[in-house]
């Protein structure tokens, strides 16, 4: 077996975020029409207009290590979208849809999150900084969607999951 190294790490671990980032892109015109809270549909729709952009950025990424943006089925993507669609199911209709959307927004957030902030410094080592700097960027949105949903859980939807009317 041949020797891997952080270049072939690297390069995996991009696969593995180009593939959740496109499932992502999916699902989030999904995770906007079932939404109820205004606000809470906004950041959706927000952080798909996002998300395209993040895409083209891990593209350049993939140019910058001079290979095809390929994607690498994300198994742990899968299984947190497929929550996301159970709660979507279970509750539908409910006062604590939001709620649920949300927190399996925040999951998909901190999956982004753990993926970007590895890739980063990873990239770094590599002595890649326009990789580090691409990569940065994204995982300061990523951040700030995360902060942004947690607003939005305390002003517009938790409080609202709570009352039987809905
Ligand atoms: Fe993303
Ligand atoms: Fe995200």
């Amino acid at each position: 077996m041949a020797d891997k190294t952080l270049d072939n790490l690297f390069h995996d671990t991009l696969k593995d975020i180009y593939y959740a980032e496109r499932k992502i892109l999916k699902s989030l015109p999904k995770m906007a029409r079932a939404a109820q809270s205004p606000e809470l549909k906004a950041a959706f729709e927000k952080h798909k207009e996002q998300t395209e952009g993040q895409i083209e950025r891990l593209q350049q990424v993939f140019e910058i290590i001079g290979k095809a943006p390929r994607g690498k089925t994300c198994d742990a993507i899968e299984g947190i979208l497929a929550e996301g669609d159970e709660i979507m199911e279970e509750y539908k209709d409910t006062p604590a849809l939001d709620a649920g959307l949300l927190a399996a927004a925040q999951a998909v957030e901190h999956y982004e999150i753990t993926r970007y902030g590895t890739l980063k410094r990873w990239a770094l080592v590599l002595n890649l900084k326009d990789a580090a700097a691409l990569l940065d960027e994204t995982l300061q949105e990523e951040s700030q969607t995360d902060e942004d949903l947690t607003s939005i859980a305390d002003t517009a939807v938790n409080a609202e999951a709570l009352s039987s009317a809905a």
